[in-house]
């Protein structure tokens, strides 16, 4: 059993393939976390680290025989507030006394097969049984009655725990939660670096590492969205650690709202890290019965490094995030309209694009923003969703027809979460968009957000959807989010629970995604917040690829990519080849075949050469398609720490295969280029795509390739080359 209760230690041992969890209940029902990293046999005598003397100044549980016990210096699977440990608190309660002490105990606990689903949110969810145990705490804070339910579902094959919360108010009063975080993770020492991704619009997901300080550090959002700022990821590594060698744990939730991420090292040299929704600007009120769920945070343990920790995840967003029709099915190569047309064009231009996609072998048209309402630029008609039939005559279902007929698929834009103060829906319904009453509304590209916590709302936008969805053949949803929101209130909610807006609002673009979704499960959804404004495991729930960025060069996409990698499965990426980029088309490709690949430009200004090579390249696509999305990821050279070059190679999950990838990124005197690959079967012989050559797989690893006599040098060269076993 991967969750084992050791009745006489009163401890749990939560074990994965190459990890183990360790914590107890001690005592009076504090719940002390022992040890968290690589695997140990269950037969230990544990330390607890109990470190007493170090509590001189710190407030002692003198109910405890020999009043050693400070919560204040002690590792803990949950914090509450000002009741003696003074870190950051996991959850806080204002009670009806008004006061927010809050004292977790241990009552009970479950351990069970299988893993229980999260009411209203995405989470990660089992394709059998077998694949995880969960072991559910019951605590409870004595004096208000509130019950905390502790989830860790634990991953015998990958090594995975995700954790998260169930808040039950069985006091008589109602309480009002402040904090609520999904988990608390306490670690002995703070010799660890903090890596995250952070960012601004089309330079999403940068990487940075710096080393954990002493006192509060947060990574977080308070836009309503995860945003392009900071990604709800982190990864702590040791200061050791690299991409190939060392420990690391990788922390990410699954959300697409106010999140927080925090962590304190402490001056006795312990680290804590608690994430979960963002506590500023939040709050909700439980009456006596109600229960609050925290999102889900998952937690990967690598010994191999960041890239092993990356790997991880990607194979469990791939399997036991992603979900729906199009999990596992070949996506469609697609060309969209955006870069090529933005607002100008007429039926005529997207049939034409649509003949030209089938001539190089693209399989969807996708129509992006523009084909509705009164909407030729960005400053009207959001919330307007029919078709403006003086661009596009005929309407939909004709020009739908006419692709489809000639072999194309048919996709569309929404930015269902929007409304433009010019448009009908703005007009009929001024009290829908997200505002406070007398104060001014904050505009952001022109356009404001709906209330999504507002089931009429909802209704009207599905309605209007369903009924252009359900007028033609569509195949493919782009859902855009474009701005961030501003006087967070909502009409629907008295004023003492107007802090329970931001979640939500949330909680409500999670119910009109999911009834989408659910109605129309052949649409492959993909989603978009001005580029990767929401690539969250929340949104992957729903769509099983995300817009990465609107910068499509491939040189800055190369960071971009590198840092969304961290967590997110490159099969999950939206990334096209566009017209607006310095490099030539052989390395727009390359750079987008990281990801899920296509195309964004206008088919009309391509050379007749171009054409050619885009033709190479869908046959390219189709043949790496299987290695790509399906395989494992090596990052072999970092844009980071490398000026010149970024090299990235993809392997099947057989080791069947191998796709090498390397671009030039800035011009450089001849050099040695020599590509140690990885991951690959070192008894195997691979064919080399690039010379004929046969390698063995430990040759290509400990030798490796060598690529000096190609031409890379210079500013945007690339090369990719695809391995076959013999
Ligand atoms: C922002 C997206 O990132 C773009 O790809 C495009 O869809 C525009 N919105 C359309 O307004």
């Amino acid at each position: 059993m991967p969750i084992k209760f050791n009745e006489k230690l009163k401890t749990f041992k939560l074990d994965t393939a190459n990890s183990s969890y360790l914590f107890e209940i001690y005592k009076e029902g504090y719940l002390v976390h022992i040890y968290y990293g690589g695997y140990i046999p269950d037969d230990n005598d544990n330390d607890f680290f109990f470190r007493s003397s170090f509590a001189a100044v710190s407030p002692a549980n003198d109910c405890i025989e020999n009043c050693h016990f400070s919560p204040d210096v002690t590792m803990a699977e949950i914090s509450g507030n000002g009741t003696g440990d003074f870190r950051l608190s996991t959850e806080t309660v204002r009670n009806a006394q008004g006061n927010t002490a809050t004292d977790i105990r241990y009552v009970s606990h479950k351990i069970y097969r299988g893993k229980p689903e999260i009411p209203n949110l995405p989470s990660v969810y089992l394709n059998n049984e077998e694949e995880a145990d969960t072991l559910e705490i019951t605590a409870v804070d004595p004096t208000t009655n509130v019950n905390f339910t502790l989830f860790y579902t634990v991953f015998s094959k990958l090594d995975v725990i995700t954790r998260s919360v169930k808040i039950t108010n069985n006091g008589a009063d109602p309480v009002v939660l402040e904090k609520a975080h999904s988990l608390c993770c306490d670690f002995p020492e703070n010799n660890f670096d903090l890596i995250h991704i952070y960012g601004k619009w089309a330079k999403e997901c940068s990487t940075q590492r710096m080393p954990i300080m002493q006192g509060i550090q947060s990574v977080a959002s308070k836009r309503g969205a995860t945003s392009i700022f900071h990604n709800p990821s982190v990864c702590l590594a040791r200061k050791d650690a690299t991409e190939t060698h060392g420990e690391c744990f990788g922390f990410n939730l699954i959300y697409s709202g106010n999140f927080s991420i925090d962590t304190e090292a402490d001056g006795y040299g312990g680290t804590r890290i608690t994430m979960g929704i963002n506590p500023i600007d939040f709050g909700w009120t439980l009456e006596n019965g109600e229960s609050f769920y925290t999102p889900e945070a998952v937690i990967v343990y690598s010994n191999k490094g960041v890239g092993e920790m990356s790997r991880t995840f990607h194979k469990l967003y791939r399997n036991n995030i992603i979900r729906g029709e199009w999990k596992n099915k070949k996506r469609p190569l697609l060309l969209n309209s955006w870069e090529g047309c933005y607002f100008n064009f007429n039926e005529e231009k997207i049939f034409k694009l649509a003949e030209d996609a089938k001539e190089l072998g693209i399989e969807m048209l996708v129509l992006d923003d523009g084909w509705f309402g009164n909407r030729n630029d960005d400053t009207t008609s959001l919330g307007d969703w029919f078709v403006n039939e003086d661009k596009l005559k005929g309407g939909l279902p004709k020009l739908v027809k006419r692709i489809n007929d000639i072999g194309i698929k048919f996709g569309i834009w929404y930015e269902p979460e929007m409304i433009s103060p010019k448009s009908e829906l703005y007009k009929e319904h001024p009290d829908w968009c997200v505002h406070i009453e007398n104060r001014q509304k904050t505009i952001a590209r022109h356009q404001y957000v709906i209330d999504m916590t507002r089931k009429e709302v909802r209704d009207n936008i599905f309605n209007q959807m369903k009924s252009v969805i359900d007028s033609c053949n569509i195949e493919y949803i782009k859902w855009d989010f474009n701005r961030n929101i501003t006087e967070a209130a909502s009409v629907s909610l008295p004023p003492e629970r107007q802090k329970e807006f931001f979640h939500r609002f949330v909680l409500g673009t999670y119910e009109l995604m999911g009834r989408i979704t659910k109605e129309y499960p052949h649409i492959l959804l993909e989603n978009c917040a001005s580029g990767g404004g929401r690539f969250d495991g929340g949104m992957l729930s729903f769509s099983p690829q995300i817009w990465c960025s609107d910068n499509t060069d491939p040189i800055e996409r190369l960071t971009i990519q590198y840092g969304t990698s961290l967590c997110y499965p490159p099969s999950a990426m939206g990334a096209h080849v566009s017209e607006n980029s310095r490099t030539g088309y052989e390395t727009k490709a390359v750079a987008a075949m990281w990801g899920t690949f296509g195309y964004e430009l206008d088919t009309e200004r391509l050379s007749d050469s171009t054409k050619q090579l885009i033709k190479t390249q869908v046959k390219q696509y189709h043949r790496y398609y299987d290695t790509v999305h399906y395989g494992d990821l090596y990052r072999l050279i970092s844009p980071y720490d490398n000026k010149f070059y970024c090299a990235w190679e993809f392997v099947s999950e057989t080791k069947e295969t191998a796709l090498l990838s390397v671009v030039s990124m800035v011009r450089r005197e001849f050099q040695t280029l020599i590509i140690r690959m990885q991951g690959l079967d070192k008894d195997a012989y691979y064919k080399c795509e690039l010379n004929g050559k046969t390698y063995s797989g430990a040759y290509l690893m400990n030798a490796g390739l060598n690529l000096s006599e190609c031409d890379l040098n210079g500013d945007g060269k690339s090369i990719s080359v695809f391995f076959e076993k013999k």
